[in-house]
């Protein structure tokens, strides 16, 4: 029996919804254990779109779907995204899709306050996705939070709600500049919100403790991307929350022993949404030409997502931070038609090569990417299902990428399509 998590190497949006799909096909559950609908993953089945922020991307694949305690939930995303799936036939009922009585719900003034904030900061914003992730996580750790199990019991929310009610005003108004939220409208929209919920609302670890013991199989389900994790990010410019595997336990209520596997999900490129520095990043026709090809916006906020050549310190950091035992290269088909890829192998910084990502921000800003030089190709791959069939170039820009990171690939993806994937080795085959 195997345990995987699943996690992004780089800066978001590598295509972890596609491979957790994927992969769901095997695995009897499906956990998200951190971020919140700042998460946009895209599936693709039978030439139909699903874009999920919220719930598990095992949905389609009718696999039982847990909404861990890691994860911040605005309940009203979360209500139509299942009306959305309800409307698309998918069955969304509480036997299917189970929500953490501990996580965190995001209140109408987490959301103000992240657009309100990124405002005043005017050039020096994060570029969140201003869906209250930031603020929900602050209230969650200085203990002033809202939790699910509060949301579902009246007396317990109003009470909540009106400890803290003034303290967010005062700050809404006097320091941001924005307008103060209605204790009374929000009581009673979020009881509705509540109503609908509480049918979904479990003991996500007991019940996951029983899927193991019972022998099941589980798949983890990451958000956003290493380097926006909160501490070994590119701090600030990073999410809220910790984006790496470790974090699958402590986001859900299992215990380590029982992890057995986590997939890299790296895109044969990097992307990035939002400020913050990015060494590889292209400014030229190529990076032009990878963003129109990859049809690279934001599945959340639609904003176009900066695009640069494959970074192995980045990749590197996320091997060792993540103890990954394989990785997915996904959107390789991109690729095609460019006459050379670069792979950066390391940073230049002033006199010195640094193959670590640096902590110091400013020094991250100042490094140049060293570039290695691989020959492409213009073969069309995304026909192709096993890995020998693919053409030299791309067969040597792969090995290339096990050799720079010593990790194995187990999938290689060549469209955003389930079936448009070349599985190598399986990560629920136990090896
Ligand atoms: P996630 O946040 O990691 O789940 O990734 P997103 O869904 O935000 O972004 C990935 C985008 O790439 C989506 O539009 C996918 O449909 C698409 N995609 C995934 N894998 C491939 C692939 O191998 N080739 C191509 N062309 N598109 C892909
Ligand atoms: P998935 O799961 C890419 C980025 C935002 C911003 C920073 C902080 O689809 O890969 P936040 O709203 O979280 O406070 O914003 O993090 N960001 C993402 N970028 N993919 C995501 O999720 C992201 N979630 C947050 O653009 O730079
Ligand atoms: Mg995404």
């Amino acid at each position: 029996m195997a345990n995987i998590v699943i996690v992004g190497t780089q800066w978001g949006d590598e295509g972890k919804g596609k491979i957790v799909d994927l992969l769901a096909d095997v695995a009897d559950v499906v956990v998200r254990f951190q971020g919140g609908n700042n998460a946009g993953h895209t599936m693709v089945v039978n030439g139909e779109q699903f874009i999920s922020h919220l719930v598990p991307s095992g949905i389609l694949q009718k696999k039982t779907c847990y909404i861990g305690n890691g994860v911040v939930v605005d309940p009203k995303v979360l209500i139509d995204e299942m009306e959305y799936l309800l409307c698309r036939g998918i069955d969304i009922s509480p036997e299917k899709l189970k929500i953490s009585a501990l996580a965190h719900i995001i209140m109408p003034y987490h959301c103000q306050m992240d657009v309100a904030r990124e405002s005043l900061k005017g050039k020096n914003k994060i570029g969140t996705t201003g869906r209250g992730i930031g603020p929900c996580y602050e209230d969650k750790v200085s203990r002033q939070g809202i939790r699910l199990v509060e949301l579902i019991d009246p007396e317990l929310f109003r009470e909540r709600l009106l400890a803290i009610i003034d303290e967010k005003n005062f700050y809404l108004q006097q320091y941001l500049s924005s307008s103060a939220v209605d204790f009374q409208a929000v009581l009673d929209v979020f009881s509705q919100y509540a109503e609908r919920l509480k049918p979904h609302v479990a003991n996500i670890s007991v019940e996951l403790h029983e899927a193991i013991m019972a022998g099941k199989q589980l798949l983890f389900e990451g958000a956003q991307g290493t380097h926006l994790d909160i501490d070994h990010g590119t701090y600030p410019f990073v999410t809220s929350s910790n984006t790496v595997a470790g974090n699958a336990c402590c986001g859900s209520g299992v215990g380590p022993k029982h992890i057995t596997g986590v997939m890299g999900i790296v895109k044969a490129y990097t992307t990035r949404v939002g400020q913050g520095p990015f060494p590889s990043e292209l400014f030229d026709d190529i990076g032009n030409r990878i963003q129109q090809k990859g049809a690279e916006f934001g599945a959340t906020t639609g904003r176009k997502r900066r695009c640069g050549w494959l970074d192995m310190v980045v990749l590197n950091n996320a091997v060792r931070l993540n103890g990954l035992t394989s990785l997915a290269i996904t959107k390789l088909d991109v690729l095609g038609g460019l006459d050379t890829l670069s792979i950066c192998t390391g940073y230049a910084y002033k006199d010195k090569i640094l193959k670590e990502f640096p902590a110091n921000l400013k020094m991250l800003s100042e490094c140049r990417p060293i570039y290695e030089t691989l020959p492409g190709w213009s073969e069309d791959i995304s026909n192709i299902r096993c890995r020998e069939e693919l053409p030299k170039n791309t067969r040597n820009y792969l090995s290339r990428i096990e050799e720079l990171t010593q990790t194995p690939i187990g999938i290689i993806s060549v469209g955003p399509g389930r079936d448009e994937t070349i599985v190598v080795r399986h990560p629920f085959s136990g090896a």
